[in-house]
């Protein structure tokens, strides 16, 4: 399909985010079971419900721009998330591997923060306020999640591993 305007762009990155956030719903819980910290699974089963609701949000904007919601494989995404499975498959003290985990998990966060701040950019300088808002929930939310695994790394696991 050949991309003709602003309008057109979004709908394509759109399509890059619900794939990567449905890959995302299948990664955690591998992930959950890879972390030996209560707290990290509770951050991971809490971004799992998130994103559920995230995949929703971009359905009813796809149903707002009058568009059929259908991913394309986000390529990036599935390079994020074979390196996390690859460390998940490394041998490491258990704590040095939650470390890992939140590593893999802020990658996962920071593609989201680009990819929303991206198409937030394009729906504001289109003027589509419903679709702005709804775009615009969705990346605090990824910034919120990214800030609690920092603080969740400094103030706890990444103590825990130095030892
Ligand atoms: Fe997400």
């Amino acid at each position: 399909m050949k991309l003709n305007n602003l309008k057109d762009l979004l709908i394509h990155e759109l399509k890059d985010i619900y794939n990567a956030e449905q890959q995302i719903t299948k990664a955690l819980p591998k992930m959950m079971k890879a972390t030996s910290s209560d707290k990290l699974k509770e951050a991971f089963q809490e971004h799992l419900d998130v994103t559920q609701q995230q995949i929703e949000r971009l359905e009813s904007v796809f149903e707002t721009l009058g568009e059929k919601a259908k991913g394309e494989k986000c390529l990036a995404m599935e390079g994020i998330i074979r390196e996390a499975e690859s460390m998940i498959s490394e041998k490491a003290d258990a704590s040095v591997m939650d470390a890992a985990l939140i590593a893999s998990a802020q990658r996962v966060e920071h593609y989201e923060i680009a990819a929303y701040g991206t198409v937030c950019a394009y729906a504001k300088q289109l003027d589509m306020k419903d679709v702005l808002k709804h775009l615009t929930t969705t990346l605090e939310e990824e910034k919120k999640t990214d800030a609690k695994l920092t603080k969740l790394a400094e103030q706890a696991i990444n103590i825990k591993a130095e030892k």
